[in-house]
């Protein structure tokens, strides 16, 4: 007869919605990503947020929202985020390593989604800082090139290296053979990416707002202005930000949707960068 010690080990999940860390990396002193097991019941749409975290000293779960980054159909979950210094969870969540444990939240939910979008030809995504994530998301998502026939992404960060994470994923996109089997072959195409810099040199500088309202960014990518008719769009940035490009989008004529009214651009609220 086995005894109890005998018995496989079989590893406890130590946190309620336990996930298991596989992968971490450092981008920055400031910026970080990492993947994490995925639950086998949790469906999501690209560009939709979960809430995660690790339990605070209290013994209470600590949560934020964080965009899933990878799409709806990867098998693991990806994030990407910023990292305080005396910042309750992300001073934490910074030091984590693959194999150890986060919390994580089964209920997506979120406005950067395609159906809360009317039909377009041009899907613009503007992010600034981490805000990047959902559409990491949405730019291996199939659907995405499916509904459009030009994506621009546009990235505004303080300083060049902020940018790395979304350039690479960029590149990688554009040589991914089993993404361009999955979308069809050309999709890359379709992408038009559109980094700039406020407080560091780079090719292009300035924040997207100056650049949308002098119309740099339309000169640069050699294309003609926001137009309700055929342009759609999905922000993610710091409060500030969406209030001045809400006002922008507005101002060619955009409206802003959800879920239950789609209209030509979304928002998303939840985002703390
Ligand atoms: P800036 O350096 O001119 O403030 P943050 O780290 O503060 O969230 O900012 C991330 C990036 O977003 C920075 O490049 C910043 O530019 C830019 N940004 C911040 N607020 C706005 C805004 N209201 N409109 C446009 N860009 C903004």
């Amino acid at each position: 007869m086995k005894s109890v010690t005998d018995a496989p080990a079989v590893k406890a999940p130590v946190l309620p919605d336990a996930q298991t860390v596989t992968d971490v990396k450092h981008w920055t002193d400031s910026l970080f990503s990492f993947k994490v097991s995925r639950p086998a019941s949790l469906r999501f749409r690209s560009g939709e947020f979960v809430m995660i975290g690790l339990l605070g000293d209290n013994g209470k779960p600590l949560l934020r929202a964080y965009s899933i980054a990878s799409p709806s159909w990867d098998e693991e979950l990806e994030f990407y985020s910023i990292k305080v210094q005396n910042g309750p969870l992300t001073s934490k969540l910074q030091h984590i390593k693959p194999g150890d444990q986060i919390i994580l939240r089964p209920k997506p939910v979120g406005t950067l989604v395609h159906d809360a979008l009317l039909p377009g030809k041009r899907l613009w995504f503007f992010a600034t800082g981490t805000g990047f994530a959902p559409f990491a998301s949405l730019l291996r998502e199939p659907q995405t090139y499916e509904d459009y026939d030009e994506v621009v992404i546009t990235h505004t960060c303080r300083e060049v290296a902020e940018l790395e994470y979304g350039r690479q994923l960029i590149e990688s996109i554009k040589q991914d053979e089993m993404l361009a089997e999955l979308i069809g072959e050309g999709f890359a195409d379709k992408i038009r990416y559109y980094p700039t810099t406020t407080r560091e040199e780079s090719p292009k500088m300035g924040r997207i707002t100056d650049l949308l309202t002098d119309g740099t960014v339309f000169k640069d990518l050699g294309i003609d202005p926001i137009n309700p008719e055929t342009d759609r769009g999905m922000v993610c940035g710091s409060l500030a930000f969406n209030k001045d490009i809400t006002e922008i989008l507005e101002g060619f004529g955009l409206e802003e949707g959800a879920n239950s009214d789609p209209k030509q651009f979304v928002v998303e609220k939840a985002f703390v960068g």
